[in-house]
């Protein structure tokens, strides 16, 4: 166990920068990520915490005047990553970061409940509380851009316009609003393909739709109206969504033991009554027994099950009943002898892969969002087990960005793909065992 902390140790001071943030993964991933700086700050908390303040800190500084945070901060130049630094003109917007250049996209907002874990892990609880007061509004007009931009319908579910916003970047989910799109084919160079192995990344065509979506908003300088009017992809996630309630939990519970912030409170705790009832309402699928997306531009449900069909355990959302026919989905599908819990799309369905990055593989970070879920919901022995996979499978293979679920792999001598050294796999692993 020691032994294992001391190496994920090594990873993130391996990969934190001089300008006080950290890569996920050398050369595949230079830059700063929104949702990997959340998790990778939980890990520094455990033996380095001005490191996990600084990491917070870099990531909420990079906000836009709207309160808008971006997907990756590019706070260096590199060329080892498509697409980097010049590609995405986000600074067309008018309200984009004097400071930092970034992309025009967000990824999931877990800095409500990272604060919040910050403050369990930390020893000296004042010195945290004194940070948390420093950073908490950062994060509070981050939901309140949510609510007041991506809210469409006005029911507390709120869209993302980008499959790189979900953070399951090329899940099947997409698949059929791929079909949808007709994008001309670019010209381009990918840099991950050099890093890793193109079967283990998604497909050339597929980043066509990708870079399509974003010339889209480029067009209209990152308008919110703009893009929820023509995005040809426009998505309630349940993963985003619940990740979001999450962090409204979080932040109320902070501002209330802070003090003096009623409106603050007031706002999120109506909001966070809309976005539970709609969640529950419009992304449960009954005979799926998941939580699943919704295609608001071609206005249907996306009926697959994938990681993020469980996400919502890990807020206050699910119900007794609903929060019982996940736990008896998850075990069914996913969870049979034989294999690693918990495979990031269903491995009944045809469109599992196995090696390819979100459309089978076993990911750290939503393992362990569905530990403290199943945990919060009293599924004691899947939550362990959960824990025990992710674990075996660190320690048999390293730290890497995702796993086979296959216990035994007929593939590959290892189930590790993607990039190694990944810092959140480390992260997770040190707030596993701490
Ligand atoms: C990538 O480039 O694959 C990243 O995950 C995008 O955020």
């Amino acid at each position: 166990k020691e032994q294992m902390i001391d190496k994920a140790i090594q990873v993130l001071d391996r990969n934190f920068q001089d300008g006080g943030f950290t890569i996920p993964s050398k050369g595949l991933y230079p830059f700063q990520w929104k949702w990997d700086s959340g998790f990778i700050a939980l890990g520094f908390a455990h033996y380095d915490i001005s490191k996990a303040k600084k990491e917070v800190e870099t990531i909420l500084d990079a906000q836009w005047e709207n309160g808008f945070i971006p997907h990756i901060v590019f706070h260096n130049d590199s060329d080892t990553y498509f697409p980097g630094p010049n590609f995405h003109k986000s600074n067309l917007h008018p309200l984009a970061s004097k400071k930092y250049r970034s992309t025009g996209m967000t990824q999931p907002p877990v800095f409500g409940f990272i604060l919040e874990r910050l403050y369990e892990i930390a020893k000296n609880k004042e010195d945290m509380m004194n940070f948390i007061k420093k950073q908490i509004d950062k994060v509070y007009e981050n939901h309140v851009y949510f609510y007041e931009n991506r809210d469409l319908n006005n029911d507390g579910l709120v869209y993302i316009y980008h499959n790189w916003e979900s953070g399951t970047d090329n899940s099947p989910l997409w698949d059929d609003i791929w079909e949808t799109m007709n994008p001309p084919e670019y010209t381009f160079e990918r840099r991950d393909t050099s890093h890793v192995d193109a079967s283990q990344r998604p497909s050339k065509r597929e980043y066509d739709h990708y870079l399509h979506i974003i010339e889209i908003a480029k067009e209209h300088n990152y308008d919110d109206a703009k893009i929820a009017e023509l995005s040809p992809f426009l998505v309630l996630d349940p993963l985003f969504n619940s990740v979001l309630i999450r962090s409204n939990e979080s932040l109320i519970r902070l501002y209330e033991s802070i003090g003096n912030n009623e409106e603050k409170v007031d706002y999120l705790k109506q909001n966070q009554l809309k976005s539970v009832q709609s969640l529950n309402s419009k992304l449960f699928h009954k005979d799926l027994g998941a939580y699943v997306h919704f295609d608001l531009r071609n206005n249907r449900q996306i009926p697959y099950i994938c990681s993020s069909s469980f996400a919502p355990l890990y807020s206050s959302a699910p119900t007794r009943l609903i929060a019982e026919s996940l736990a008896k989905t998850m075990l069914e599908k996913f969870g049979d002898a034989g294999r690693y819990l918990c495979a990031s799309f269903d491995p009944t369905h045809e469109k599992f892969n196995p090696k390819k990055y979100w459309r089978g593989p076993v990911w750290i970070n939503m393992n362990w969002i569905l530990y403290h879920g199943l945990k919060r919901h009293g599924f004691y022995d899947l939550a362990s087990r959960i824990k025990s996979d992710s674990l075996e499978l660190i320690e048999k293979n390293g730290f890497f960005e995702y796993f086979d679920s296959r216990q035994s792999n007929p593939d590959a001598d290892s189930n590790g793909y993607g990039g190694n050294n990944f810092s959140w796999t480390a992260a997770l692993l040190i707030d596993f065992l701490k």
